[in-house]
């Protein structure tokens, strides 16, 4: 088997307590003046103050963006370059989720490129941000899901087409701290980890799945079986935090190459049009796409079901593998409190409306079963009503 592997060019520095190392690491990149990015919950929660402590300790100056919105909205982006080209900062640390993250990525950019950051979508192929100025970018995640830290890029809404548009940007450094994510509320850990199980699980079943890519990607589906339901039940098992941090760094890795499938190709659409968090938007059908997707890989679905600790039938038909998997992350969904599409849209003829522009957004490339639009009706139809 040939593929390519996008192996990432973002250094990251993993394990419980490495944020303290934050100042230490903008030195050694040179910096003397930081714009630093986040959103207000992330401050409340004393995080942010944690993080600014290190880099002021490192003597080294900071200017704040706390306006970072879930989706983060393409003005947002632009708001928080403006901060930064205005106070002359020679640096970004970004720190939250994946919506911060990202925010950071797409202002790095706009430093030293001239805005709107529309002008660099990756859509866009003949224009690219000029690199050679750029200025370094540590990247700090607060919760284990996007995998933002390890993927070269960020994902911005363009308010004026009401899409999701990705910005290349390398980071310079992801510091990824378990500790970091330790108290997070039951609810964003249960979500944004379901985002890190689709990455890893869409990775293992693409169409471009090569032999890298699946060895991170089966760790990653491991590490989040064997942990996400502890981490839910106890926010405060720092065991299960570090697992799922590290899995979702590993599933952010494993895309870089095969990318996502059916469930982000849904999900990104579906998100946008009924307001539903990234992560839940785009694990809402992980059940039914693994369902749908085990006639052509029946071996590989098995797999997944094995690596979350249940065991299909030895030489089962691919029907019977399809529905087990379905069966163990339906279960997997009720252990952990997992939102429901119903709480989302008020009925399925609602969700079904969706499907035309799901299929004009969506090109379903790497899906390794060609998709029509009967078969996302029939996904999301059993997805409602799970
Ligand atoms: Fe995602």
């Amino acid at each position: 088997m040939t593929s390519t592997f996008l192996a990432s060019r973002n250094p990251i520095l993993f394990g419980p307590g490495v944020s303290a190392r934050t100042g230490a690491e903008l030195r050694a990149l040179g910096c003397k003046k930081v714009l630093v990015v986040f959103d207000k919950g992330v401050k409340a929660a004393g995080i942010v103050d944690r993080i600014l402590n290190s880099i002021r300790e490192a003597g080294i100056e900071t200017v704040c963006y706390d306006g970072v919105l879930p989706d983060p909205p393409d003005y947002t982006i632009e708001e928080a370059a403006a901060i930064g080209r205005e106070a002359n900062v020679d640096g970004v640390v970004a720190v939250g989720g994946g919506s911060s993250l990202d925010t950071g990525k797409g202002a790095k950019v706009l430093l030293t490129n001239p805005p709107p950051i529309s002008r660099y979508y990756l859509a866009h192929e003949d224009i690219r941000p000029d690199t050679g100025e750029m200025k370094p970018i540590i990247v700090i995640p607060t919760t284990a899901g996007t995998g933002s830290e390890a993927t070269p890029g960020g994902v911005i809404t363009d308010t004026k087409n009401n899409c999701k548009q990705n910005v290349p940007c390398a980071t310079d450094l992801g510091i990824v701290d378990p500790e970091l994510t330790v108290g997070l509320p039951a609810a964003v850990t249960v979500t944004t980890a379901a985002d890190a199980l689709c990455h890893a699980i869409e990775a293992f079943t693409s169409a471009e799945h090569n032999a890298i890519s699946d060895v991170l990607a089966e760790k990653a589906i491991e590490l989040i079986g064997a942990n996400l339901t502890r981490a839910a039940e106890n926010g405060a098992d720092a065991e299960a935090r570090e697992g799922l941090q590290l899995a979702a760094t590993l599933a952010g890795l494993s895309i870089m190459g095969p990318f996502c499938n059916v469930p982000h190709e849904i999900g990104l659409t579906l998100g946008m049009i009924f307001h539903m968090p990234h992560g839940t938007a785009c694990a809402m059908t992980l059940p039914e796409a693994l369902h749908f997707l085990a006639p052509v890989i029946p071996d590989r679905i098995a797999r997944v079901v094995r690596l979350l600790g249940a065991t299909p039938p030895e030489d089962a038909p691919a029907e019977m593998i399809g529905a087990a998997a379905r069966d163990r992350i339906a279960a997997l969904y009720r252990d952990i409190g997992f939102p429901k599409l119903s709480d989302f849209v008020k009925s399925k003829e609602e969700v079904l409306a969706a499907v035309p522009a799901i299929m004009e957004a969506m090109p379903f490339h790497f899906s390794p079963r060609p998709v029509t639009a009967a078969d996302v009706s029939d996904i999301l139809a059993a997805a409602y009503d799970r």
